[in-house]
């Protein structure tokens, strides 16, 4: 089942940030992030007015992760507020069931904090549990350095880039670089950093 260990760490600017699976009930909390701060990712591919934003869809859509057996969705919450979205689904076909495709933002406000790290190790510590999955795929612009430097540090190498495969509205034309990495068995990114991470469970 798609959910992790909730986490809390202090990020690099003392905030206490919750990172742990979506709930259906987080359906408002969710829509708010992306109505706020889709259109701020320059990085990203999706639009805000291209993403359904009705509640009882964002519900579905959330517990379509919670209850998949290779699928997740992580949040990072400072206070009740989103401030961090992780999402992975695995393959539908069962021959491709074992890869998937992650996707990860940060709330402007909340970048270069080490939020997406923390996500990032939450997220390849369930991967490399999860008995289904053998690899995680990504896709990133070829100009996103520093979400390039972050899935690197995290053992993702380039397997690919689609050449000129993003056009934004003003003509401007961007490569799309897929990553990929080969999970390890019972690489637990968060107990080899376990000084940064408290178990929610433990607090
Ligand atoms: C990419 C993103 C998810 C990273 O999350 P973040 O919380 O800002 O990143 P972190 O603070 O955890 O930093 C992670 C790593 O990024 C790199 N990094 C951080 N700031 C950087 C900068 N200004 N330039 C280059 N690399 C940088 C570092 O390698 C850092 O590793 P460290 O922990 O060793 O310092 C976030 O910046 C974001 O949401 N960006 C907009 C949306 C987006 O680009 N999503 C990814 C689409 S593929």
């Amino acid at each position: 089942m798609g959910e992790i260990r909730p986490l809390i760490f202090k990020d690099h600017r003392n905030r206490e940030i919750w990172i742990r699976s979506a709930e259906p009930e987080d359906a408002k909390g969710v829509i708010r992030y992306t109505k706020d701060q889709q259109d701020r990712f320059e990085y990203m591919i999706s639009r805000s007015w291209e993403v359904n934003l009705d509640v009882k869809y964002e519900k579905e859509y959330i517990e379509a992760h919670t209850q998949g057996q290779n699928a997740v969705m992580i949040l990072a919450l400072h206070g009740e507020r989103v401030v961090g979205l992780t999402n992975f689904i695995g393959g539908m076909k069962q021959r491709i069931s074992h890869d998937g495709e992650v996707g990860i933002s940060v709330a402007s406000d909340y970048q270069g904090a080490g939020i997406g790290r923390c996500m990032m190790e939450a997220f390849l510590s369930w991967a490399s549990e999860n008995p289904t999955l053998k690899r995680v795929t990504l896709h990133v612009m070829g100009n996103n350095l520093r979400a390039i430097a972050l899935y690197r540090s995290l053992g993702f190498v380039v397997e690919g880039r689609r050449r000129g495969a993003v056009v934004f509205e003003t003509g401007r034309v961007e490569d799309l670089i897929m990553m990929g990495l080969i999970l390890e068995k019972g690489r637990d990114l968060i107990e080899r950093n376990g000084k940064k991470w408290t178990d929610a469970k433990e607090s």
